[in-house]
């Protein structure tokens, strides 16, 4: 067999432990790999796939770095007028007679389409927010928590010196695990996720707690707020769209906003600070790349047993397949009931 990989969406620290598996256990098993290029876009152009070699010696120790050899983007086939079938094309071109896609909801909403008309498409979650449907596991969220564990270690340090209170914008377009996550390790005072809505209400009591907590002698304190959090000021910027019609939640900008709603009403200083793409790079950690060790073994595993149109998934420790069909149009969003996440803060 030729097994094609791709990579698409926002890249994560662990999508090269994972290609790095799905050649290794290919080769194992007698099989070749090729890559292709920059996600869906590289089998955008019929008739020209952008492709690379890849085999053992190319990924050798790859499973330290972070991002993709491949390269991503955040192309939507099956937008594009005859995207689908050029990809098609190009796989049969390529002569691949099956595909790893690595990628989030919008890349496997690709996967999907294709898988519904026939190709050979098994998938592997990735994404730092965690949130693909059907797996309790995404490449790239481990490593993501970690990074924002040990900024908010740091930001406790200076905002203690200086008596702040300190936002903290972690990214989290539907879901809040890196949000909690992160906060709840680094000891976050209060923590915002998309999944719980703020109105001026609980902006006003969120207020009141950290005054509360100054009158107590805490002399700083620190707010995470997720980037998909909706305050009831912001207005919804809707000029820059992707091509799966998400806007840029950096140009809105929660983080500094909070941070000017809780000066004002606190009268205490705020500063905010936006991690952004800080939580994406470098080395992913020992749980990612494990776990892109784990997908990509089953991945290969799924379509030498000639089982296509699945996602590999993690549940309850053990790898899974679970149809792709049923992984698009939702989200796995953080259980808010679930003790003490949020206990603490109301
Ligand atoms: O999709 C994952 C994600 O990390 C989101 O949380 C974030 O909104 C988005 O990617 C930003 O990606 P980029 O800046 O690369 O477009």
């Amino acid at each position: 067999m030729k097994i094609a990989i791709l990579t698409g969406g926002g890249d994560c620290p662990g999508l090269n432990p994972a290609i790095r598996s799905v050649v290794r256990h290919a080769e194992a098993h007698g099989h070749t790999a090729i890559g292709i290029l920059d996600g869906w876009k590289g089998l955008a152009t019929p008739g020209k796939p952008a492709s690379t070699p890849v085999n053992r010696d190319v990924v050798r120790g790859i499973q330290a770095r972070g991002g993709t050899i491949l390269g991503s983007s955040r192309t939507n086939l099956a937008k594009r007028e005859g995207g689908l079938e050029a990809a098609e094309e190009n796989l049969r071109t390529l002569g691949a007679d099956g595909l790893v896609a690595i990628g989030g909801d919008d890349t496997l909403s690709v996967a999907a389409a294709l898988a519904a008309r026939g190709a050979a498409i098994v998938a592997i979650p990735k994404t730092m927010d965690n949130d693909v449907w059907g797996t309790e596991g995404c490449l790239g969220f481990d490593t993501a928590a970690n990074i924002v564990t040990e900024a908010i270690d740091r930001l406790q340090t200076t905002a203690g010196s200086h008596h702040r209170v300190s936002v903290v914008e972690v990214m989290g377009r539907d879901a809040g695990w890196v949000a909690a996550w992160g906060g709840l390790a680094g000891g976050a005072n209060e923590i915002l996720v998309p999944e719980i809505e703020v109105d001026a209400t609980s902006i006003d009591r969120l207020a009141e707690r950290l005054m509360a907590r100054r009158d107590r002698g805490a002399g700083s304190s620190i707010v995470v707020v997720a980037e998909g959090v909706k305050l009831p000021t912001s207005a919804e910027s809707t000029s820059e769209l992707d091509e799966f019609g998400h806007p840029r939640l950096d140009r809105i900008a929660v983080g500094d906003q909070l941070a000017e709603l809780l000066e004002t009403r606190t009268g205490l200083e705020v500063r905010c600070t936006r991690l952004g793409h800080l939580q994406r790079g470098g080395s992913p950690t020992a749980a990612d790349r494990v776990l892109g060790v784990r997908y990509g073994a089953a991945a290969v595993a799924a379509l030498e047993a000639g089982r296509s149109g699945v996602m590999v998934a993690l549940r309850a420790g053990a790898i899974v397949e679970v149809p792709l069909a049923e992984v698009g149009g939702k989200n796995r969003l953080l259980d808010v009931a679930y003790p003490p996440l949020f206990s603490a803060f109301e």
